[in-house]
């Protein structure tokens, strides 16, 4: 055992007094006594309008289907099964903008009539169950309504990361063939507009399925309408078509609810694709038993809808537990490093889930910004994304959590849909390490040959149990899903990352095993950044790699090979990073560049990642014999 792993926080007795799952022992011994009924009695917890005829089935594996049969929608259950009941007057989204005296609230029933007007809209504009709808929209509330709205009549939503560029946004458009893109005229960063609907414009030039262009009017800046495709959504809001009540269209439980594009290995990326029975079910339990929540919480999830864990966990999970949800529009450290803080303190936050990368920001701050707010509020927090250092995670507990709020740290993954390892407040807690599998599940790490390694040893993490919020496949590839994900292991899920399991059963996540590095908390495929290095003139070949960070967790370097007539410097490097932010997005700005003469390959052509992470750490470069030119 390590010294870290020997550091455990043992839940405080209020937090155990009130917690939703007292004996968790019992509760994961009998999940794992029979998983498909401890799912079943989940899912009887919320509403379908016909039973299901089979809660897994496994016949086509690992096509998995769940709650076959059923019929649901996971609106029914995130909003209409609370408008019956006292909920309806309570408050579901709470929204502060990035000038924090902008506040807009929507109850349960407001935000039904926010929903109801988007749907209308959508429907009148054609939109039919199945199709797909493109949300490129920043942290406002229409956010929540496009989503919800989309999902209330059948159609499938994708949302791409409002940061992302014309050609990242096009390429998701055209991929998924949408006809309707919902976007605003720009959004708020740091006190300047980032401008949306330009980018849009750019994008669908290149995308000939859209048809219609739902613009919101966020920042009020100037953009150019396209007088058929374009429409303004207060404008179209006024019109007949958008008024009076839209049912929730029923539908199986295994239609689909959404895509999400995440990163891979290549430089494509992944539409990975959720359904609504299985995800509804997943999202609603995992929230509930590991932050625990209750009807008088007001919970908080930092991230943006444009990521999974928007989706699942701010506005997903929270609603279809009738909670009450805070979004901020805003970045942590605008205008004041304790802009978090304040607004904690002013709504009363209960449940505070975030990212590594944020809390090291934050906490180079100093504790006196935190430590001037009043943050008695807080019962947990949470952390997702990236492994949490040690460091991070006693400043998160101690100066923000003063030492009373258990961190619920939660691995999980796009493909997943819901936290995989986690931990219960009742649990004790470790440092860096995610905890258990979830009640359900069983989590192993193993070697090469997929044997299970010794206690202690690293190796690659993988799930042996299917879960309900899975991903089905990926959307028009299910080959690549096939392969990706079930081929190395038969029987077994490939997480993709490394990690080992103590001696009580807990896990700690060590990091990617592949092509893929998280900066910031982002995922990002080193070969996406690759391409849009090469598509530089002064870039003939790009290698790109992770190093270590101590705020963002990873940094991005670039090895690059120049063109002729091209010589490094300073100058170069910032316009190659600035190309990468415009051709794929500022999340992927490069940090460090080197310009070799060759790259490391193999004798087959492979770059050699280990050498340029040597080289590139000032590191001893190691074995070199199977470099091309040894
Ligand atoms: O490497 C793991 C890391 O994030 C990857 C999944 O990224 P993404 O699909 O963007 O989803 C992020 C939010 C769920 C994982 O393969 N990761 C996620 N959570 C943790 C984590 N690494 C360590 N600890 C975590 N809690």
């Amino acid at each position: 055992m390590t010294p870290d792993q020997q550091d455990v926080y043992e839940p405080p007795q209020n937090i155990i007094d009130d917690a939703w799952i007292q004996d968790w022992r019992a509760v994961e011994a009998a999940a794992a006594a029979d998983p498909q009924g401890y799912w079943a009695e989940r899912a009887s917890e919320l509403q379908w309008s016909h039973p299901w005829d089979k809660v897994l089935d496994d016949s086509e594996a690992p096509f998995y289907k769940w709650f076959t049969g059923a019929r649901t929608n996971i609106v029914s259950n995130a909003i209409d099964r609370h408008l019956t009941t006292a909920r309806r007057n309570k408050l579901a989204l709470i929204w502060v903008g990035e000038d924090t005296s902008k506040v807009r609230t929507f109850s349960y029933f407001s935000l039904n009539r926010e929903v109801e007007q988007m749907a209308n809209i959508l429907k009148a504009m054609g939109v039919e169950k199945g199709d797909v709808v493109t949300i490129y929209l920043p942290r406002i509330p229409e956010i929540f309504f496009a989503m919800l709205a989309a999902a209330k009549i059948g159609a499938v939503h994708s949302v791409i990361f409002a940061g992302y560029s014309s050609e990242a946004l096009s390429t998701r458009i055209d991929d998924s063939e949408s006809k309707v893109v919902i976007t605003a005229d720009g959004s708020w960063v740091n006190g300047k507009v980032f401008p949306l609907k330009k980018i849009v414009d750019e994008a669908v030039r290149f995308s000939p399925t859209v048809e219609n262009v739902i613009v919101v009017r966020n920042t009020e800046t100037p953009v150019t309408m396209d007088s058929v495709r374009d429409h303004w959504y207060h404008e179209l809001a006024r019109l007949p078509i958008a008024k009076g009540h839209c049912p929730t269209v029923q539908v199986d439980a295994e239609d689909p609810l959404f895509i999400l594009y995440t990163s891979g290995s290549t430089g494509k990326p992944k539409a990975i694709l959720h359904t609504h029975g299985g995800y509804q079910v997943g999202t609603y339990t995992t929230l509930r038993y590991s932050f625990d929540i209750k009807e008088e919480d007001r919970w908080w999830c930092t991230a943006d809808p444009g990521w999974i864990t928007g989706h699942s966990y701010l506005v997903y999970g929270p609603l279809l537990n009738g909670a009450t949800v805070l979004m901020a529009e805003g970045n942590p450290t605008y205008p004041y490093p304790d802009i978090w803080w304040q607004l904690i303190e002013h709504y009363g936050v209960t449940g505070f889930y975030t990212a590594p990368t944020a809390i090291r920001t934050l906490m180079r701050f100093g504790d006196a910004w935190v430590t001037k707010h009043d943050l008695s509020s807080l019962r947990l927090l949470g952390s997702v994304g990236e492994p949490i250092n040690p460091e991070a995670w006693r400043w998160f507990h101690h100066v923000v959590g003063g030492d009373r709020c258990p961190i619920i740290d939660t691995w999980w993954q796009t493909e997943t849909g819901m936290f995989q390892i986690t931990t219960v407040p009742t649990m004790d807690q470790k440092p860096g390490s995610a905890g258990r599998p979830v009640f359900g599940q069983q989590a192993a790490v193993v070697d090469e040959a997929g044997d299970e390694v010794p206690v202690g040893t690293e190796g690659f993490l993988v799930l042996r149990n299917p879960w309900p919020a899975m991903m089905r496949t990926l959307f028009k590839d299910p080959e690549r899903y096939r392969q990706t994900y079930w081929a190395k292991y038969p029987g077994l899920y490939l997480t993709g990352d490394s990690a080992r399991q103590d001696e009580d059963g807990y896990f700690w996540i060590i990091g990617r095993t592949d092509d893929v590095i998280k900066v910031s908390g982002h995922r990002l495929g080193t070969a996406e950044v690759e391409s849009a290095l090469v598509s530089h003139p002064a870039v003939v070949e790009a290698a790109v790699i992770g190093l270590p960070h101590d705020v963002k967790g990873n940094s991005i370097h670039c090895s690059v090979i120049l063109a002729n007539g091209f010589s490094p410097s300073k100058e170069l490097e910032e316009e190659l990073r600035n190309h990468v932010a415009e051709t794929l997005s500022p999340i992927a700005k490069p940090d460090g560049f080197d310009f070799p003469e060759k790259l490391p390959k193999t004798r087959s052509g492979k770059i050699m990642r280990r050498v340029l992470r040597a080289r590139a750490l000032g590191q001893d470069e190691g074995d070199l014999s199977t470099l091309e030119n040894s």
